[in-house]
C-alpha cells in the first residue's frame, strides 16, 4: 500500500536569481514527514535553512513540484502556519486581535472565532493581556501571541525558523515547554529551525542537518527518547552527548 506522508519533498533544488546550477542554495534535498511529528532544522549559517521554509510555506515558488503537503503543492495549501524569529505581530491590534487575525478570511462565526482565541489565551496564559497591544508586552509574551496565531489555524504543519533566539534562557525553556504543550493538544507536525542543538534533541523526533556545500548530503538523525521527555534527565544520558556530537561533527563537515 502507498503510504502517504504529510510532506513530502523530493529532490528539491532551489537558487535565488541567476545563481548557477553548482551553486544553488539547496540542491537535491529530500525529506518526508508524517502527521505531528517534530523534525528540527540545523546547519551553518546561510545554508539554507530560512529558505526551505519559506518554500514549504510557499512564500518563495520553486518551479519543480517537489513539494507536496497532504498531496498538494505549497501555494494551495492552507493548512501551514508559520512562526518568524521576530514576532511580526500588528501593532495596532490588540493581543486578542492579532490572535483572531489568524482565522479572519476563514468563514467561521464570531462566537467560534471567540472561543478558539479565549482557549488559546489561556494556552498561553495571556488571558489577562487579551486587550493590550503588542508593543506593552515583553519578547517572550509577543512571541507567545505569534503562536497562538499560528494555532489558531489548527495548521497540519506548523514552520518556525528560529523562534526563540531572541529570548533568554529561562524565557527560552517556557517556551520549549509551552509549544510541547500546545503540540500536544493541537498535533500539528512542527518543522523547527535552531543553532541550539540541546534544544532541538529535546524536542525533535528527527534533526536534518542541512549542508552548506553540495558534494556533502543532507544528513537526518532520529532522535529515540520517549516522550514526555525530562531535559535534565535527557541531558546526562551517553546517548545524549553521542547524538549530540554526531550532530555537530556533521554541522562542522
Ligand atoms: N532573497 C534572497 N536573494 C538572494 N539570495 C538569498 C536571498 N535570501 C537568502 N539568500 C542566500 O541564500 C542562502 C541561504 O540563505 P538562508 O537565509 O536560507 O540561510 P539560513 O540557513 O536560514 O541562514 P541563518 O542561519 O543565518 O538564518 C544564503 O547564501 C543567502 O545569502
Ligand atoms: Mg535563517
Amino acid at each position: 500500500m502507498h503510504t502517504s506522508h504529510l510532506l513530502e519533498i523530493k529532490q528539491l533544488s532551489f537558487g535565488y536569481g541567476c545563481q548557477s546550477t553548482d551553486t544553488l542554495t539547496i540542491q537535491n534535498f529530500s525529506l518526508n514527514v508524517n502527521k505531528g511529528e517534530i523534525v528540527g532544522i540545523v546547519g551553518q549559517s546561510g545554508c539554507g535553512k530560512t529558505t526551505l521554509l519559506n518554500l514549504i510555506a510557499g512564500l518563495i515558488l520553486s518551479s519543480e513540484q517537489s513539494i507536496l503537503i497532504n498531496g498538494r503543492p505549497p501555494k494551495e495549501n492552507h493548512q501551514i502556519a508559520y512562526v518568524f524569529q521576530s514576532p511580526a505581530l500588528f501593532d495596532w491590534l490588540t493581543v486578542r486581535g492579532n490572535i483572531e487575525y489568524g482565522v479572519r478570511r476563514r468563514k467561521l462565526a464570531p462566537s467560534i472565532i471567540r472561543q478558539e482565541a479565549d482557549r488559546l489565551l489561556h494556552a498561553t496564559n495571556l488571558w489577562a493581556y487579551a486587550d493590550a497591544y503588542p508593543q506593552d508586552l515583553s519578547g517572550g509574551m509577543q512571541q507567545r501571541v505569534a503562536l497562538a496565531r499560528a494555532l489558531i489555524v489548527k495548521p497540519d504543519l506548523l514552520l518556525m525558523d528560529e523562534p526563540f533566539s531572541a529570548l533568554d534562557y529561562q524565557t527560552r525553556s517556557e517556551m520549549q515547554e509551552l509549544v510541547l504543550e500546545l503540540w500536544k493538544d493541537y498535533q500539528p507536525a512542527i518543522m523547527i529551525v535552531s543553532h541550539d542543538i540541546d534544544e532541538m534533541i529535546y524536542l525533535a523526533d528527527k534533526i536534518v542537518v542541512l549542508q552548506k556545500t553540495a558534494d556533502l548530503s543532507d544528513k537526518c538523525f532520529e532522535i529515540p527518547f520517549q516522550r514526555p521527555r525530562d531535559f535534565e534527565a535527557i541531558m546526562k544520558l551517553p546517548l545524549f552527548n553521542q547524538i549530540k556530537q554526531r550532530i555537530r561533527r556533521s554541522i562542522l563537515q
